[in-house]
């Protein structure tokens, strides 16, 4: 019995600033951004969405193809949590409507952490090969203003399906870990911006990456030429294009730079136009290559590497699984990115400053998001989601 990924899902708000517009009041080129760090556009969340209306968002197409009735657990990803107590997912568990026996948690450590809870359901199915198990990651990413991370936002949800004998992707069991306790990126409760250390961050990405990858070496049989793609942590897509190069050249594999381009080319399609969402960045990379490759990935090894700061860092393994191309949500996915609204400089800024109320009164939020969930309003220190 296999046991992997069956369905997947993304959700990206509304709204996108275009990196061309932060440049010109930056006064910079925007090739720094268009190529330097290969963005394009970053999605800017409603006022009222957050990360639990995003999650419900992005697996309620799921929910709408498998019903409720055999997931058996929500595990949510996150490091955008709303409550230091309450698990996110248990707002998700009411919107989408699962059954009350279907245990819900959530996950922290940095970008990594959808990784923990892939993993984690696998052995949950392996063991009861009858159940289903609902991952949803789901992130915004902020940094201050004027800051060099400032290009490097973003915002969206996965969800994907884990069962036995999935559709989509097998994901293989061995594994490589690699942890360190650095500070490179993290944010203090009591901050909305995440602290970085940009280039160090890269650096430390990369050296996980090495790590990762013997430990992985040392468990699985598979070599670096056994696989045709590699889905990357993505904080920006010029990063999996490095850690790529970076790969190729530890493993000494003859490739030529358009052959190594081309194994990650395509799982960076969304990401070029959505930003960084953290948690489920690598994911939307599956579903960009997923839907947007340019050949048959039928019976093709993918390499996964996940990075959470911190750090916490795994390299893994899958099979796309033959008929893989009928179970996508493609055409979906497409007509959300294509409605987005591009937004003014000064419309990104009321959006990045939209108040955040901690004060326990009454706050209705506007309505502004095109999703399915809201976030209707925030009062007596309780969030109130809707269903529209
Ligand atoms: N045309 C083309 N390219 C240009 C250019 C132009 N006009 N101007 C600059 N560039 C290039 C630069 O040469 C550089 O390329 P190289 O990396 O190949 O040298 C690239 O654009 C970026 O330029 P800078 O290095 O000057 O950019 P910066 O220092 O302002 O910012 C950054 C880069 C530090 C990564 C910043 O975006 C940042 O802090 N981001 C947030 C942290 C981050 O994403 N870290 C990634 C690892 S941590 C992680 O993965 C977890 C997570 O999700 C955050």
């Amino acid at each position: 019995m296999s046991v992997g990924i069956d369905e997947i899902s993304f959700y990206t708000s509304n709204y996108f600033l275009d990196l061309r517009t932060l440049a010109e009041v930056q006064q910079i080129e925007s090739e720094k951004y268009y190529q330097g760090i290969g963005q394009e556009k970053m999605s800017m969340a409603a006022p009222d969405e957050d990360v639990v209306t995003m999650a419900a968002n992005a697996a309620r197409p799921l929910i709408e193809r498998v019903g409720t009735d055999s997931i058996s657990t929500l595990m949510f990803a996150t490091e955008t949590g709303v409550d230091q107590s309450k698990a996110a997912g248990v707002y998700v568990h009411r919107l989408l409507g699962l059954t009350s026996n279907c245990r819900v948690v959530e996950l922290k450590q940095a970008c990594y952490s959808a990784t923990a809870a892939i993993q984690m359901a696998c052995a949950l199915v392996a063991r009861q090969p009858e159940k289903k198990v609902l991952v949803v990651a789901s992130d915004i990413a902020r940094y201050d203003l004027d800051t060099s991370g400032e290009a490097t936002q973003g915002c969206g949800a996965v969800a994907m399906l884990i069962t036995a004998n999935p559709r989509l992707v097998e994901i293989d069991a061995e594994v490589g870990n690699y942890t360190e306790d650095v500070m490179d990126f993290w944010r203090p409760n009591y901050r909305s911006t995440a602290i970085v250390d940009g280039k160090y961050s890269t650096k430390i990405y990369l050296k996980s990456l090495k790590k990762a990858w013997e430990s992985f070496s040392e468990v699985s049989a598979l070599a670096f030429d056994d696989f045709s793609h590699f889905c990357y942590h993505l904080p920006f897509s010029r990063m999996a294009e490095k850690a790529h190069k970076h790969l190729s050249k530890l493993n000494k594999a003859g490739l030529s730079l358009e052959q190594i381009e081309n194994q990650v080319e395509d799982t960076l399609h969304y990401n070029r136009i959505i930003g960084n969402s953290y948690t489920a960045s690598m994911y939307i990379g599956l579903v960009s290559l997923l839907e947007n490759g340019k050949k048959d990935l039928a019976g093709n090894k993918v390499g996964f590497f996940s990075y959470g700061s911190g750090c916490v860092a795994e390299f893994f393994s899958g099979t796309v699984v033959p008929g893989y191309e009928k179970c996508l949500h493609t055409l979906s996915h497409r007509n959300m990115l294509e409605a987005r609204q591009e937004v003014s400089y000064d419309e990104y800024l009321n959006l990045y400053r939209h108040p955040d109320p901690r004060d326990g009164e009454h706050h209705d939020m506007p309505t502004s998001t095109q999703g399915r969930y809201r976030l209707a309003a925030i009062s007596g220190h309780k969030r109130e989601y809707v269903i529209c």
